[in-house]
C-alpha cells in the first residue's frame, strides 16, 4: 500500500509511455522505468497518475500481453501509484497550444493543479516544457535517483497536512462523495459508523459525536449536571475550552497546579482542592500525553466525583495498556484539523462505558430531544455533520500507522534534543504520547523562536498564559495559586510535529535549535 511509505517533498507524475515500458518489461526503457516505480513502491517518493492515463496504460498493454495478464499488472499499480483529483470539467478548463497531445495536456493540467512540486516522468523528447515545468526521462530518474531533484526546502511547515490529505486522498473522495450521494448531512450513516469505529478503536462501550472538542466538553459535564454554584478540579495549563465550559455553565473552575517535567496537572494536588461544591475533576492530557488518570481516579473515587479527561490533544495515546478517552466516567476528544486525528474543520467526540451517560449526551447534543420535537432537557445544537465524519472516517484509516510514526519521531526528537542537552517534556514509562505537540524549555524563548523563525523553522507556544491568568478569568479564580503553571507558560516551545515529519528535517530543526541555545 502507498499509505505504507514515508513521502518525500517530490511528487513523480508518470506519463503514459513510461508506465507501459514498465509493465511490459519492454527493452532497457523499461528497466529505467520499472526502476523508477520501484522508488515510488519502495516509499522513496509519491507516485501519480492521470485517471485516462490507466485506461490509456491498459489499452496498450493488451495489445502487448494476454489480457488477463494487463489486468492483473493495471491493479497492481493502482496500489503503488495514487489517481490525482478530477472532477469531470477540466476538459472545458483547457488551454490547449497548438500540436499539443491531449492525454499529456490534461496529465500536466491536473498536476499542476493539485501538486505542490511536481517532477514529470516521460519517455517522450516532445512533452511539453516550460521554463517552470520539471520534466525528465525515466533513465536520467533510474540514473541519478530522486534526490537531486528535491527543492531544498526553505520554510517548514509546523504540520504537514497537505501531505497527509494526498496520502489518503482516494478514501476522503470517496467517503465525500458517498455523502453527496445520499444527501443526509445530519446524522447520516456516516455518523453512526464513525461513532461504532472510534468507541472499537478505543475499546470504550459508547461514543458519541459532538460539533467540536469544545461542545463535547461542555456537554459532558451538562450531563454529568454541573451548574451554576458548582466547582470543577481542572489544570490551568491548557486551551481556554478546558476552562471556558466550566464557566459557561455558571460553575467554578477551581485549579490544581501541574507537573514540572509533563504539565500535565499534578493528581498529588487535587484533594486539596475538593470541597463540598466540587461535582467532577476535569484533567487534560497535555501535548498529547494522559494525566495520571490512576491516581486522579483514585482520589475522585473517595469523594464519588466523576473524572471527564479532555483528551482532545491526545486521541489514540494509552495509558497502563488502554486508550485515552476510555480511563474515566467520560472522555472528550477533539477532530480539530491540526489534532493527531483531525478533519477538515470542526468536530469532536465523547467516551463513556455508562449507558445512560451516553444517552443523555446523545439527547442533550440535539437540543435535549428525547422524541422528535419533544424536548425533556434543556441541550445544545452540538452534532458533528455527515461530512465531517466522513473525512475523520477516511483519516481513520491511516491513524494506527501515524501513531506510530508519531511515536518514533517523538522518541527520534528526546534522543536528538537529550543529546544536545535540551531540556524537553517528559515522557512516564506507564503512557504512550501521541506528540500533539513537541513542547521543550527554554529560558531564552524569544531569542530561540526568533533564531529559528530565521532558520525557516516555525515554532509555537502551548501556552503563553495560565488560564487563572487569562483577563476574562482572572476575577473567578486564584491566579496566584498554580506557580509551576506560570513557570511553564514562560519557558514552552513547540517544535513543529506530524506524522510525516522526515528524519532530515529533524536534524535540521534540532541543529538550528542547538545553535540557537548556545547563541
Ligand atoms: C486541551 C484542549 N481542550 C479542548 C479543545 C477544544 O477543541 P475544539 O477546538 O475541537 O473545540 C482543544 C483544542 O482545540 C484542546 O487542545
Amino acid at each position: 500500500m502507498t499509505t505504507d511509505t514515508h513521502y518525500s517533498a517530490l511528487q513523480l507524475v508518470f506519463d503514459t509511455n513510461v508506465l507501459v515500458d514498465a509493465l511490459a518489461a519492454r527493452d532497457l526503457n523499461g528497466q529505467y522505468a520499472a526502476a523508477v516505480l520501484d522508488t515510488v513502491r519502495q516509499g522513496e517518493v509519491e507516485g501519480w497518475y492521470a485517471p485516462h492515463t490507466l485506461m490509456a496504460v491498459y489499452a496498450q498493454l493488451e495489445t502487448l500481453l494476454a489480457a488477463p495478464k494487463a489486468y492483473a499488472l493495471v491493479q497492481e499499480l493502482a496500489t503503488v501509484i495514487k489517481p490525482l483529483p478530477q472532477v469531470g470539467d477540466e476538459l472545458v478548463q483547457l488551454d490547449l497550444p497548438a500540436g499539443g497531445r491531449l492525454d499529456q495536456m490534461l496529465s500536466i493540467h491536473l498536476a499542476e493543479d493539485y501538486l505542490p512540486n511536481p517532477l514529470f516522468v516521460t519517455d517522450d523528447p516532445e512533452f511539453p516544457q516550460t521554463a517552470e515545468r520539471r520534466v525528465v526521462h525515466s533513465k536520467l530518474l533510474a540514473e541519478q535517483g530522486v534526490a537531486p531533484w528535491q527543492n531544498p526546502e526553505s520554510r517548514l511547515p509546523f504540520i504537514d497536512l497537505a501531505l497527509q490529505q494526498r496520502a489518503i486522498r482516494p478514501q476522503l473522495q470517496r467517503n465525500i462523495h458517498r455523502v453527496l450521494q445520499h444527501g443526509q448531512y445530519i446524522l447520516g450513516p456516516e455518523v453512526s459508523e464513525l461513532e461504532q469505529r472510534l468507541a472499537d478503536y478505543t475499546g470504550a462501550e459508547h461514543c458519541v459525536t459532538a460539533a467540536s472538542g469544545t461542545e463535547a466538553l461542555l456537554i459532558s459535564l451538562m450531563a454529568l449536571s454541573v451548574g451554576p454554584g458548582d466547582e470543577v478540579i481542572t489544570t490551568p495549563f491548557s486551551f481556554i475550552a478546558t476552562t471556558e465550559v466550566i464557566v459557561l455553565l455558571g460553575a467554578r473552575p477551581v485549579f490544581a497546579d501541574v507537573e514540572p517535567d509533563t504539565a500535565n496537572i499534578d493528581a498529588s494536588a487535587i484533594e486539596a482542592q475538593i470541597s463540598s461544591c466540587t461535582r467532577a475533576i476535569m484533567p487534560v492530557s497535555l501535548y498529547g500525553q494522559p494525566a495520571d488518570m490512576e491516581a486522579i481516579n483514585a482520589v475522585a473515587a473517595r469523594y464519588n466525583l466523576p473524572v471527564i479527561e479532555d483528551a482532545a490533544q491526545s486521541f489514540g495515546a494509552e495509558y497502563q495498556g488502554r486508550k485515552s478517552t476510555n480511563l474515566s466516567t467520560v472522555g472528550c476528544t477533539s477532530f480539530f484539523p491540526s489534532k493527531p486525528l483531525g478533519g477538515y474543520g470542526d468536530g469532536g467526540a465523547i467516551f463513556t462505558n455508562h449507558a445512560n451517560l451516553a444517552q443523555v449526551c446523545r439527547e442533550l447534543r440535539v437540543h435535549g430531544q428525547s422524541e422528535r420535537y419533544l424536548h425533556t432537557r434543556i441541550g445544545v445544537g452540538g452534532r458533528m455533520d455527515s461530512l465531517q465524519c466522513a473525512v475523520v472516517l477516511a483519516k481513520l484509516e491511516r491513524f494506527e500507522q501515524e501513531v506510530q510514526r508519531r511515536q518514533a519521531i517523538g522518541a527520534r526528537y528526546n534522543t536528538l534534543l537529550d543529546q544536545a542537552g535540551i531540556a524537553r517534556v517528559q515522557q512516564r514509562p506507564d503512557r504512550s504520547s501521541v506528540f500533539a505537540q513537541y513542547t521543550l524549555f527554554t529560558e531564552q524563548r524569544e531569542r530561540v523562536q526568533a533564531a529559528l523563525q530565521r532558520a525557516g523553522i516555525p515554532t509555537a507556544v502551548h501556552y503563553p498564559l495560565p488560564l487563572n491568568l487569562q483577563p476574562a478569568y482572572q476575577r473567578l479564580c486564584c491566579p496566584d495559586c498554580t506557580p509551576v503553571a506560570a513557570s511553564l507558560a514562560q519557558r514552552v516551545l513547540s517544535l513543529p510535529m506530524g506524522a510525516d515529519l522526515r528524519p532530515d528535517q529533524q536534524q535540521r530543526i534540532v541543529e538550528a535549535l542547538t545553535a540557537a541555545v548556545n547563541q
